[in-house]
């Protein structure tokens, strides 16, 4: 056969294999809004960079019937290409071939690719959409789901993994995702969970539909699964590429910078007064982020789970931060089991991949309650403390109001190695807010006063003195626990002066295997 026949036929070949499942699956994929594997690959890199690894793979099973129905690249389609320029290493799952199930050759697919970016110290972006294990492979399937795992896990901060769910991810095929870095759902086409609605029913007697089950709304916001949830799949795809401009390419690299013109000096006159008089009056901690951050951007992750604590990410003078601060906007801002969960897996993201953290602190405490206490909030809150202790990352606390108890220690306090601790004038730092400090300190003389308003004016008394002493940042500054007072309006360039003064930042915790953080 001469030179352009065989050009002939690896053009067919390629075009046959870019058909995927054929015409009609095709179709049938995009009347439920779905993209195919690699149009979303096409959407999600840059104009022109995907290159396609194992066009050529088809699956090796004989059995039901399978010899005759082998399809080029079987149900994965995997390679590399760029995002803004940098090296991106891709799998997406075709579910026109077989239900996108994974097969033997399916995993390996994903696996070169896993290996590959590991060794370049490049992220890898999972596309989902599967109908599980290959049900005609058996447990060669389920071997294949066991070593992608375990690529997972070997890759977990080393580079970073995003999923993206696109379709069905049921079953074992879920953890995959779950052990990437960031989940992200659109809205009525994907949904997951380990058993489905009918093996619930059956098993439990439960009845429960797949969204109540598993869908998007569930996962944002009862389990923290995912993420983020998009209205549709561009919009997901499009937010792959934001969070990127945020994180480095490997866990020795840092974020790339991202020019600005926004004055590192601004100052933000309005931050002066944000702080309602009176301290039981909320507000929105996000104003007081988008106001700092460079050009008004902040990136919030898991924003409808727990959101009594803010976690996201944000630039300053183009250098990428991990930002957590208390919400006083919901339940006054408290740590309960999930906010304490959620913060600590994102500490801990950032402190991998060599991203800043910045805290704001305004946080009256934990939830009391047996619901926290039987659901471990000893542990969660642990989990907190380990993930502010352990991180080596520069990190930079502003006390904007409340810091009691033992959330002050735990919200990045000096005690855990934090580098710079400020605080506004209107923190207030103590074990107790007034109202029970006196309750506590003044038992004896509130129970032998008879006249309700004799007792009212000892306890109004007894608070303003207490609130004298510790209702306000100058005891703590007076310890160096607080390293400066600084003014609401400076903050943004005060942080930038601190990030610039952390970027030698130097500290190994003490060598071991790995530490037994409170799961
Ligand atoms: C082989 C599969 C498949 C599978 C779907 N297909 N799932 N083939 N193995 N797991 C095929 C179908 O036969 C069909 O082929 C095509 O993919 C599209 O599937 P449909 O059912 O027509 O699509 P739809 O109606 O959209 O339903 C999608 C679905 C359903 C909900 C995902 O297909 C389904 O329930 N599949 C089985 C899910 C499952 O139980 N998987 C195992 C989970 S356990 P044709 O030729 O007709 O187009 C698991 C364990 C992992 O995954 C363990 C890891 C440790």
């Amino acid at each position: 056969m001469g030179t352009a026949d065989d050009i002939r036929k690896l053009v067919e070949n390629r075009n046959k294999a870019r058909l995927g499942g054929g015409e009609k699956r095709i179709a049938s994929q995009h009347k439920k809004g779905k993209m195919t594997a690699r149009e979303r690959i096409e959407f999600l890199l840059d104009d022109g960079s995907f290159e396609e690894f194992d066009m050529f793979v088809t699956h090796r099973t004989k059995s039901f019937g399978l010899w005759d129905q082998r399809i080029l690249s079987d149900a994965v389609v995997t390679g590399h290409g760029t995002i803004d320029g940098r090296l991106v290493y891709v799998f997406s799952q075709d579910f026109t071939v077989f239900g996108g199930s994974l097969s033997e050759v399916f995993a390996q697919k994903i696996i070169k690719v896993m290996e590959q970016a590991m060794k370049m110290g490049a992220p890898i972006i999972g596309i989902n959409d599967s109908g599980g294990a290959r049900i005609q492979e058996g447990v060669r399937s389920l071997a294949g789901y066991g070593n992608v795992f375990q690529k997972n896990i070997e890759a977990s901060g080393v580079v970073p993994q995003i999923s993206a769910i696109f379709g069905p991810c049921a079953g074992g095929a879920v953890y995959s995702p779950a052990l990437t870095d960031f989940t992200m759902m659109v809205e009525n086409t994907s949904y997951m969970f380990v058993t489905g609605p009918k093996v619930a029913k059956t098993v439990t007697g439960e009845d429960i539909t797949v969204e109540q089950l598993g869908g998007p709304d569930v996962h944002a916001t009862k389990s923290g699964v995912t993420h983020f949830v998009l209205e549709d799949e561009e919009e997901g795809l499009l937010l792959i590429r934001k969070l990127m401009s945020y994180i480095p390419q490997n866990n020795l690299e840092e974020a790339p910078l991202t020019p600005t013109d926004d004055p590192i000096d601004r100052l933000d006159d309005e931050l002066n007064s944000i702080i309602p008089e009176n301290p039981q009056v909320p507000y929105d901690v996000k104003d007081i982020i988008y106001t700092i951050a460079d050009d008004g951007e902040f990136l919030e992750v898991h924003r409808r789970y727990a959101q009594n604590i803010v976690v996201g990410f944000a630039k300053f003078n183009g250098m990428s931060v991990g930002i957590v601060a208390n919400q006083p906007k919901y339940l006054a801002g408290v740590l309960d089991v999930n906010a304490s969960r959620k913060a600590a897996r994102f500490i801990r993201f950032c402190d991998a991949f060599n991203i800043p953290i910045v805290t704001l602190v305004d946080v009256p405490g934990f939830l009391p309650g047996s619901q926290q206490e039987y659901n471990g909030i000893i542990v969660h809150g642990a989990k907190l403390l380990y993930a502010y202790g352990e991180a080596t990352v520069p990190k930079i606390t502003i006390i904007l109001r409340k810091a009691y108890g033992g959330a002050y220690d735990v919200m990045g306090s000096k005690h855990l190695n934090n580098d710079i601790n400020y605080a506004w004038p209107s923190a207030e730092i103590a074990v107790m807010g007034p109202k029970g400090a006196t309750e506590i300190l003044y038992a004896k003389e509130l129970r032998e006063i008879e006249d309700d308003e004799e007792r009212a004016k000892f306890t109004a008394e007894k608070e303003e003195e207490y609130k004298d002493k510790f209702a306000n940042p100058y005891e703590a500054a007076r310890y160096g626990y607080i390293d400066d007072i600084i003014e609401p309006r400076n903050t943004r360039f005060r942080i930038i002066r601190a990030l610039q003064s952390l970027e030698t930042k130097k500290v190994l915790n003490p060598p071991k295997k790995h530490g037994n953080v409170p799961l």
